[in-house]
């Protein structure tokens, strides 16, 4: 890869290690502090990235102020949708601010996006990134959910990676960040109490690899 954008990871667990609820259902984890953190980052990033799952299962607008209310600077709004399920409902098309879905899709059209279409096996993060940084968006804030942040994990492309803890227990059926098979590379980790949860900042400098215990 030629250059990429600098890469943030913001994602919310429960205590148990949960990001959603049974069948990706939306379930609010971070504190309002934590959620003020959070736009704070999307201001300072030029796109916010997710993946199609997210947008479908939890409709986000990706928004710098409260809800639909996008303060400047306005960051793009980035979608991995391979196959080009979106439903043209969906607030990150609703031309409030800059968006642009990644596809392998060759033929469907929809309105307020640019869509890249590549080939499939062109869908790789770094090729995505390389795009990115080409068109000159050099900080992305990638926000889940779970299938994008793995592919981000695997490959070792982050520069810092937060993770709030809140203070909730996810029941049985929900969906788990960090499967066992997950190899967070390059990975050292500081952690601050935040409200009523924790605040972890993993920083990509330290391999600490636990595979027999
Ligand atoms: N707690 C949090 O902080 C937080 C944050 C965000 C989301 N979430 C939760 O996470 C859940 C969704 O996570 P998820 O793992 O099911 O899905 P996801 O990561 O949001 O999206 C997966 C989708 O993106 C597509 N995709 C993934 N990588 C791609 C790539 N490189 N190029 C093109 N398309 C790509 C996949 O297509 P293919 O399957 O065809 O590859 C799939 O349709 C939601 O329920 C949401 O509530 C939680």
């Amino acid at each position: 890869m030629d250059g990429r954008p600098y890469i943030i990871i913001n994602m919310a667990q429960s205590i148990n290690g949960m990001i959603a609820g049974s069948e990706g259902k939306r379930v609010v984890i971070s504190s309002e502090r934590d959620w003020r953190r959070v736009r704070e980052l999307r201001r300072k990033c030029d796109a916010i990235m997710v993946g199609a799952r997210t947008v479908m299962n939890d409709d986000p607008y990706l928004s710098t102020g409260d809800g639909d209310h996008t303060e400047d600077p306005k960051p793009a709004r980035i979608v991995l949708d391979r196959r080009l399920k979106l439903k043209p409902e969906s607030h990150v098309l609703d031309g409030k601010s800059r968006t642009i879905i990644f596809t392998s899709n060759m033929e469907r059209t929809v309105n307020g996006a640019e869509i890249i279409r590549l080939k499939d096996n062109d869908l790789k993060i770094s090729n995505i990134l390389a795009h990115l940084y080409r068109i000159g968006l050099m900080k992305i804030l990638v926000e889940g959910g779970k299938d994008v942040i793995t592919q981000f994990l695997m490959e070792g492309i982050f520069d810092e990676f937060y993770l709030y803890i809140g203070n909730i227990i996810i029941e049985k059926g929900g969906l788990l960040l960090f499967d066992p098979s997950v190899n967070i590379k390059n990975a050292s980790m500081e952690t601050k109490v935040y409200d009523e949860g924790i605040l972890m900042r993993l920083n990509p400098e330290k391999i600490k690899k636990v595979s027999k215990w």
